[in-house]
């Protein structure tokens, strides 16, 4: 499940630091450097762990001064209902920092796999990637949705970065067996034919690796 907070003490390990300053420079954005973020009297020292669903923070209001959710959003059936917990349990002043994935059409590995699909299920393809991690693709609609739950957005960028595999086949394999995609899939009929067409559909379009490809995805600053 998601990440739901950030208070860290000084003693983390050296990329958990790297992780909390870039986080407090998101955070602080006033100041000129970044500024590690220290727990404040009555707060927790450390995050929480566990689980949660976000429509239902277990945690009391104003409890953070940060909440993070890295390529969740998407997945909440509420998503109003998630901003508007995180909200309720940010204090004031506080930041929530999250982002979505861009269009389908902005990601070459899942285009090349969505094409490898339909040929595999020319008859009713999954359209899970359509759907969800990039049906949530539109920063007008995420606004909205913010400004719903008593957001300010106050910062929105688009980043496009390169993915990395060392293969094709690697790539089809971790999307076939280790995501959401390998329920769909089962459900039409998986099998090594499916398996060999998606391959052979993105070996196609992407070349048999190692492969780089952009994908793209919107980040977003919010305040209280
Ligand atoms: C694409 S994964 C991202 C995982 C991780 N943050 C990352 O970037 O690798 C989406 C995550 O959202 C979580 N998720 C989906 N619905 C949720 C909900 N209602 N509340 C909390 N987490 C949820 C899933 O359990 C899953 O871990």
């Amino acid at each position: 499940m998601m990440p739901v907070g950030l208070l860290p003490p000084m003693s983390q390990p050296r990329g958990d630091r790297r992780v909390h300053r870039t986080l407090a420079d998101h955070h602080r954005p006033d100041r000129g450097r970044p500024v590690p973020l220290r727990p404040r009297p009555g707060r927790p020292a450390r995050p929480p762990d566990g689980q949660a669903d976000a429509q239902r923070l277990p945690f009391p209001d104003e409890g953070f001064d940060l909440v993070t959710c890295q390529f969740g959003a998407m997945f909440f059936p509420d998503r109003i209902g998630a901003f508007t917990e995180v909200r309720r349990v940010l204090a004031p002043g506080g930041r929530f920092l999250f982002n979505t994935w861009g269009p389908l059409g902005a990601h070459a590995f899942e285009v090349a796999l969505q094409a490898g699909l339909e040929r595999a299920f020319p008859v009713d393809p999954p359209q899970f990637l359509r759907t969800v991690p990039h049906g949530y693709a539109d920063p007008t609609v995420v606004a909205a949705d913010l400004a719903a739950a008593g957001f300010a957005v106050e910062d929105e960028q688009e980043l496009t970065l390169q993915g990395r595999a060392a293969s094709t086949a690697d790539l089809a394999a971790g999307y076939l067996t280790g995501t959401p995609v390998r329920a769909a899939v089962e459900e039409r009929g998986d099998g090594p034919a499916v398996r060999a067409t998606v391959i052979e559909e993105m070996t196609a379009r992407l070349g048999p690796g190692p492969v780089t490809a952009p994908m793209t995805a919107y980040v977003f600053r919010a305040a209280v």
